[in-house]
């Protein structure tokens, strides 16, 4: 089974780390070579790491980047089985993604996307195959979490869900069956709970090291949220907070101004070297 990746960021690039280790052929394809390349380049990274650990042998590695083709056209998608999509969290993007790769997959190929939070039926609707288009949820990082919602559009084919859930546990992750509803299971309760977090900041309660020594400390939880935050992606956290707030037309999701004022200055998080912490890249 061929697997294309759309976007290789750090979810693309995980999720095509995975997929590899596993034994499928991967196209991880991005808007340009040099995009694709530094995906590649922090799956290789990432593989040293493990042979360091002496987790992974060099041989095996190298079979693994041997199993990751690199893309930087989308007809690519006519040799593959399955495609995940996982570029930037923007609707237009992503319908607009979804039509092309409707046009150019096999007709036996299924589409499906690694949104946070968009909803899948208004994805599948820009096909002419929402029986086959679905949503495939990992968590960051993917070669570390269990964790994949698999959710279902409107029109979702039983048969497609079937696929995906078994693609997902050969992928040694646990799938767990979602509806189709703004933020899922995951973000509808996580995301809130950093919006919190970043007006408790933004309303000078405490800073952003004391709000995440009080969140681990105090309720166990493994990382802070303005830590998890800056680990997401501070534009990604505002996509979702906005797709929550506009699904749900609740005020309760209104997007702290601070997240906004964070994104506009290009203060994206770990990715871009700060955010809430700054970062060494
Ligand atoms: P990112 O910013 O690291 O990567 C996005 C990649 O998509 C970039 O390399 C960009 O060049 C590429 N891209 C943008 N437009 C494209 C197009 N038209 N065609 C091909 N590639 C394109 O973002 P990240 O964090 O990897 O997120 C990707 C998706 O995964 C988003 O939908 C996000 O909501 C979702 N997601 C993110 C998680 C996180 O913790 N960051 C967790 C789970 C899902």
């Amino acid at each position: 089974m061929k697997i294309m990746i759309i976007g290789a960021g750090q979810m693309g690039s995980g999720i095509a780390q995975v997929c590899a280790m596993n034994g499928y052929e991967v196209f991880l394809h991005d808007l340009t070579l040099e995009l694709v390349e530094k995906g590649r380049n922090g799956i290789k990274k990432q593989l040293q790491r493990q042979i360091e650990k002496e987790r992974l042998t060099e041989q095996d590695a190298d079979r693994f980047l041997q199993r990751i083709q690199t893309s930087t056209e989308l007809r690519n998608a006519k040799n593959a089985d399955i495609i995940i999509e996982a570029a930037v969290e923007n609707m237009e993007v992503k319908k607009n993604l979804f039509t092309k790769l409707d046009s150019y997959a096999p007709a036996h190929a299924i589409l499906a996307t690694n949104t946070s939070s968009l909803p899948i039926t208004e994805i599948a609707a820009a096909t002419n195959r929402a029986d086959k288009v679905i949503g495939m949820h990992f968590m960051n990082p993917v070669p570390v979490m269990k964790l994949v919602e698999v959710i279902r559009g409107l029109a979702t084919s039983q048969e497609t869900f079937d696929k995906v859930y078994s693609l997902a546990e050969s992928l040694k992750k646990t799938a767990v069956e979602v509806n189709d509803f703004p933020g899922f299971v995951s973000n509808r309760i996580l995301m809130p709970m950093i919006n919190e977090a970043i007006y408790t900041v933004f309303e000078g309660v405490a800073t952003p090291e004391d709000v995440d020594e009080v969140m681990k400390l105090g309720m166990n939880h493994p990382m802070g949220p303005l830590t998890l935050a800056d680990f997401i992606g501070l534009d990604t956290c505002l996509a979702i907070m906005e797709t929550l707030h506009e699904g749900f037309g609740d005020d309760k999701y209104r997007p702290c101004p601070l997240l906004r004022k964070y994104v506009k200055a290009g203060w994206l998080g770990k990715k871009s070297g700060r955010g809430f912490y700054r970062y060494s890249k």
